[in-house]
């Protein structure tokens, strides 16, 4: 009796330190205090995108020594590694974002959050010129601001190599909007298939979801339909549901070629129990408004009827990238992105910073390179301030007559000061969620590396995730949202 008591009392105390951290959390998050207020005389920095590059970079960085500047076309950050879930409602769209303002009120100085869409940067004139493309406008809807130092983090956009049709037809998944309509589209093809009188034919296409892609974001938005399918469509289309067909198009000879082999077999036999049609070795050459036209290995050409066309074959430039390459012609030479060196420092451009997807470096296009880079940017940012403190100081030294011996102090700080180390990234592993409750990872070890998979690496990947996500308000979100799809299950409306 006395354990028990004593235990419950345990759990007592353990429950209220809890809620009461997240009340002061959510409190402090709710009321950010008073900000340093915009002065004209130190630098401005300008910071384009608030993805995962640009929200370390300004998670990170102390700036009471700049004035700094966020734009971009959208007002938040969206967690993209959990993108997928929404797809077919197992979370919420706005579980996984975080508004800009959540954070750049918390930092020591103003920051101005524009939404816009930036679509020329001089880097001769140091200007960049962006425009509002939102449906509301007021009466001015585009301007230039000039910077003395350039973040320069927008991304990259959907790759199709030109593929006729692709833009067209397909859906991609980058984008919130991108993953709410694919779920909308997801319940239009099953009611459209379940429309009185509906052809047989028809119905087979309409029930036909094809994913073009077989790395990690066509990988696991598989996995999350074939989720849906088992768990909640069954229930309410048990007629129909036998007819639903998943099939997965890749042009190399596996899925997942970052993954170590025996993962590659785990997801591979994985999704063949769950009955997902994975075709290797076919290359997508067409896609119409009913049908995609592919290669097969035998150079065959075979068609795929589909209700809904997801496409995820990678990352390509954005046309303001390509812009901003083509103004320095002589050092951006690179069709992948951006050539940086290993300070993230723009080559040929001066104050340029380039970071993530956009830049073409030795590292994958991930959130996790984005990040440290952002990270690491920060604490360059630290280093410049400081540097242009110490120099001050020594100036003021210099004129006020000072001792040789504090000069000299000074001089060395100011060197130590512009000694900045170059990037350098460490490579935490690779997860991936490859359906029914179970995930994959890749985990850098002392001696080489540790292949996981199933159900105990599902529960390691959920909470990987949540703990990387950037505030509480997200991680009370998402933690809550998984509870109601174990409980509730997911919704089927198409809203
Ligand atoms: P982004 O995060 O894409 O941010 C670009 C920013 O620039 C955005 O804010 C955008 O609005 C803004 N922008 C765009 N155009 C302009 C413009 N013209 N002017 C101004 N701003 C502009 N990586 C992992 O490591 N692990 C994962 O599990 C993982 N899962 C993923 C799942 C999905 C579905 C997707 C699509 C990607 C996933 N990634 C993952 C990859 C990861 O999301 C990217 O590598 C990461 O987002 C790159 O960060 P970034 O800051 O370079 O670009
Ligand atoms: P990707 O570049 O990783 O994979 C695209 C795939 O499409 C390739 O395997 C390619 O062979 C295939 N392909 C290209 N053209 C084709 C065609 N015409 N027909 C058939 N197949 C074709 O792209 P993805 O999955 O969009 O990922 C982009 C980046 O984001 C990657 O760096 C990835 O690592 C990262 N990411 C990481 C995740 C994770 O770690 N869990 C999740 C999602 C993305």
């Amino acid at each position: 009796k006395q354990r028990l008591r004593t235990f419950a009392r345990g759990v007592l105390v353990t429950v209220l330190a809890a809620g009461g951290y997240i009340v002061w959390r959510s409190y402090d998050q709710r009321h950010p205090g008073e900000q340093l207020p915009h002065d004209p005389t130190l630098p401005t920095v300008v910071v384009l995108g608030n993805g995962w590059a640009s929200t370390a970079f300004l998670k990170e960085l102390d700036n009471q020594g700049y004035n700094v500047v966020v734009i971009s076309p959208r007002n938040y950050f969206l967690f993209t590694p959990l993108l997928p879930s929404v797809t077919v409602g197992t979370l919420a769209a706005r579980s996984i974002l975080e508004p800009t303002r959540f954070l750049t009120r918390h930092m020591k100085r103003k920051t101005e959050v524009y939404e816009g869409e930036v679509y020329e940067v001089d880097p001769h004139k140091k200007t960049v010129r962006f425009v509002d493309n939102s449906e509301i406008k007021g009466e001015v809807s585009g301007t230039e601001i000039a910077y003395d130092y350039l973040v320069y983090a927008v991304g990259a956009e959907n790759q199709t190599f030109g593929i006729k049709g692709v833009k067209e037809h397909a859906c991609f998944l980058k984008e919130v909007w991108d993953a709410e309509k694919i779920r909308s589209r997801i319940m239009d093809s099953i009611e459209s298939a379940n429309f009185a009188g509906q052809t047989q034919e028809e119905i087979d296409r309409l029930l036909s979801f094809v994913v073009v892609g077989g790395g990690p974001t066509g990988v696991e938005y598989a996995g999350e339909l074939h989720d849906f399918l088992m768990e909640d469509l069954n229930n309410w289309y048990p007629e129909l549901t036998d007819r639903i067909k998943i099939t997965l198009i890749e042009a190399l000879p596996n899925v997942l070629p970052m993954f170590s082999k025996q993962l590659i077999d785990y997801t591979m036999s994985t999704f063949k129990e769950n009955k997902i049609d994975i075709k290797t070795k076919t290359m997508v050459k067409e896609v119409q408004e009913k049908k995609i036209i592919a290669q097969n290995e035998n150079k065959e050409l075979v068609e795929y009827p589909y209700g809904l066309l997801v496409w995820a074959t990678g990352n390509t430039a954005r046309p303001v990238t390509r812009d901003l390459m083509n103004r320095i012609p002589e050092s951006q030479n690179s069709r992948r992105g951006l050539l940086v060196d290993e300070h993230m420092r723009l080559v040929g451009a001066d104050g340029v910073f380039a970071l993530g997807d956009c830049t073409a470096t030795n590292y994958a296009p991930t959130a996790q390179v984005a990040a440290q880079q952002g990270r690491y940017l920060a604490r360059v940012f630290q280093k410049l301030h400081k540097k242009e403190q110490l120099l001050h100081e020594l100036e003021t030294a210099k004129q006020g007559g000072a001792e040789p011996a504090k000069l000299d102090s000074l001089a060395n700080a100011v060197i130590r000061a512009s000694n900045i180390a170059p990037f350098n990234y460490s490579h935490q592993g690779s997860l991936a969620y490859i359906g029914s409750d179970k995930a994959i990872a890749d985990l850098p070890m002392m001696q080489g590396n540790l292949a996981a998979a199933g159900f105990a690496t599902y529960y390691f990947w959920r909470s990987a995730y949540i703990s990387q996500l950037f505030s509480l308000r997200n991680r009370v979100l998402v933690g809550a949202d998984w509870l109601k799809t174990k409980v509730l299950g997911r919704d089927v409306s198409r809203a």
